[in-house]
């Protein structure tokens, strides 16, 4: 039997490395995305992935999103919500509807997705929900008080959840990666990022398949004992 899984934010950056991942170890994956759809059409050509297009930050989007996989591929076992956005700025400049929506679909998204699937994982017995949280959530960053916040809620919620999910044999994890060779982090101004990098004792951004490594490693079906975790995967940046 192949499990099915869910990636918010599938088609590009640290989701689309994901999906491949998945894909490669048989599982039956569906990449979400948002808006860009000449990059999901390329994620599905080179990858033979499906694509689902909704917004992570409206519940109901997510409530049909979900169906609709439901229907496609089987019931949903796995749901990494790695969907996020930057919208950076320092507090005096930053707009409420900056604020509101990165925090809507940075963290919302976690909300909806998870609100979706978990009777079904209930009933079933089997689930594994993993968090895609920040750095930026466990140790703050100057210009991101939207960001920093979502990705800490991030936190908060996986471990409660975790509790929720423990005697139905759904786990509930994160993962904090630190800066990784991103759109999002090829968007922070050179300067900033060469001192971010320069304080990265492995001296280098990661790769989004460093990422979806360790999404590998919560997912699997004997990964029982393992709930409620961060693994931090930040090249040694932040030891938390
Ligand atoms: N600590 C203290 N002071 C700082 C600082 C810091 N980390 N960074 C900047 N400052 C100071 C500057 O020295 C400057 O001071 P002066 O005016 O006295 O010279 C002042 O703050 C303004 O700095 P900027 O010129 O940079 O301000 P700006 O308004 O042009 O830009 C910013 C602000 C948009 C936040 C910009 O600094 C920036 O983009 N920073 C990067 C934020 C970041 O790391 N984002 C991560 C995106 S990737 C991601 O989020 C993925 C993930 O999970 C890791």
């Amino acid at each position: 039997m192949s499990r099915v899984a869910i990636v918010t934010g599938g088609t590009r950056g640290i989701g689309r490395a994901i999906c491949e991942a998945l894909h490669a170890r048989g599982y039956k994956v569906a990449g979400n995305y948002a808006g860009n759809d000449e990059a999901a059409a390329k994620f599905t050509a080179e990858t033979g992935i499906a694509a689902y297009k909704w917004d992570v930050a409206d519940y109901d989007a997510c409530q049909a999103g979900v169906d609709k996989v439901v229907a496609d591929l089987g019931p949903v076992d796995i749901i990494v919500n790695n969907a996020g956005i930057t919208r950076d700025g320092t507090l005096m400049r930053m707009s409420k509807e900056n604020w509101q929506k990165v925090i809507d679909t940075n963290l919302g998204s976690c909300f909806n997705m998870a609100h979706a699937v978990f009777p079904s994982m209930r009933e079933r017995e089997f689930g594994r929900i993993v968090n895609i949280g920040s750095i930026n959530g466990q140790a703050g960053q100057y210009g991101q008080v939207n960001y920093a916040a979502a990705k800490s809620g991030i936190h908060g919620f996986t471990k409660a959840l975790a509790q929720e999910g423990a005697r139905y044999n759904i786990t509930v994890n994160a993962i904090a990666p630190g800066y990784i060779d991103t759109d999002m982090v090829a968007a922070v101004p050179a300067n900033v990022l060469e001192k971010i990098v320069a304080k990265v004792p492995v001296g280098r951004l990661g790769h989004a398949d460093e990422i979806a490594r360790g999404v590998m490693f919560l997912v699997a079906d004997d990964a029982t004992f393992v709930t409620g975790s961060t693994l931090s995967i930040n090249g040694g940046q932040h030891m938390y």
